[in-house]
């Protein structure tokens, strides 16, 4: 194909010779100016160099829309060439490990649960059977929207599972991803923004071992066949008793190495069977039900099953570490 782009571009240059060049029109001004009368100069100078200015813009232009366009009604776009491929993203690792958190527990048979990122005292605390005085409620901890009446930012998922029981009859089975906050100054490896997963199943007869089996199960699905599980005696206010989950590391296999800190186990999620005082605050009865409740935190589930170890990576937007997750969800 005929390509009129030098062409054109060769009468630019012509053209800005012609005018600005040594022997140019413009610069023969110039040397005439030289001769002007000194009250002349003044005004005259300025309408020179605003000729100048105009001449020079005149150039710009016309090279580029020569550089933009189709000169001479012959386009230089070559249509039969392939086009620039988009860069296809990758889910985030956070959506990818929340998703299979989701998806593992669909399988058991909960639905996922959502609810408000700005929340009300009675959902996230006393509900809850948080205690006036607890830590959290202060202001040092929690991000406060309003006080008296508290309007804040959730510090956890648990306030699905009140929002779930209070408009919900047993059987109950929910998995509540979402966005959490708690007024923490930035590390590798503490945010003052995170994600978690609540799990929350309430029937007649749940047990302690039903609870054991279901995280269990979980633990295998996510870190593989060979993960064990084990539970330490823990306290929360809304369950009674309480655990922390701890995982055996899937990088030693158990031996002990750097990331599980030499003990062989990295510790996953808190659990509990739900405590009496929290099904009747949220209307049921709890002569009647029991139930189990959990909550992960989806940026550490991520960094153990990735081998991240600074947290902030997640929140930074940096390709060059978010495109080594391959979007397998
Ligand atoms: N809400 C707890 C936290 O943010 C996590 C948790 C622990 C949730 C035990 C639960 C549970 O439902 O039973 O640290």
């Amino acid at each position: 194909m005929e390509d009129f782009a030098p062409k054109a571009m060769a009468e630019i240059e012509e053209f800005r010779i012609r005018m600005l060049g040594k022997k140019g029109e413009v610069t023969a001004v110039f040397e005439e100016f030289k001769q002007v009368s000194a009250e002349q100069k003044r005004e005259l100078g300025q309408r020179i160099n605003r000729l100048k200015t105009a001449v020079q813009e005149k150039i710009n232009q016309l090279k580029a829309s020569v550089g933009e366009s189709d000169t001479n009604n012959t386009p230089t776009l070559d249509l039969s060439r392939p086009g620039t491929a988009d860069a296809l993203g990758t889910r985030h690792p956070l959506s990818l490990v929340r998703n299979q958190i989701v998806e593992i527990f669909s399988r058991l048979g909960y639905v996922v649960a959502e609810g408000p990122e700005i929340e009300d005292d009675r959902h996230v605390f006393s509900a809850l059977n948080f205690p006036p005085e607890h830590p959290a409620r202060d202001m040092q901890d929690t991000f406060f929207i309003e006080k008296d009446p508290d309007i804040l930012l959730r510090t956890h998922t648990s306030s699905i599972q009140v929002r779930t029981m209070e408009t919900q009859k047993p059987p109950i089975r929910v998995i509540c991803p979402g966005r959490v906050f708690r007024n923490e100054a930035i590390s590798y490896r503490a945010h003052c923004i995170f994600h978690q997963v609540e799990g929350l199943y309430i029937d007649e007869n749940v047990s302690f071992a039903d609870m054991k089996q279901s995280i269990l199960y979980f633990a295998k699905e996510m870190f593989g066949e060979r993960s064990q599980i084990r539970m330490r005696p823990s306290y929360f206010p809304f369950t009674e008793p309480s655990a922390e989950v701890d995982v055996s590391c899937n990088l030693c296999g158990g031996k002990g190495c750097n990331v599980c800190k030499h003990t062989g186990w990295l510790e996953i999620m808190g659990c509990g069977m739900v405590d009496p005082n929290v099904l009747d605050a949220c209307g049921i009865d709890s002569k009647k039900y029991s139930g189990f409740a959990f909550g992960m935190g989806v940026e550490r589930v991520s960094m153990l099953k990735y081998g991240v170890r600074d947290l902030r990576l997640y929140f930074e937007n940096d390709l060059r570490f978010l495109s080594q997750f391959e979007s397998v969800i």
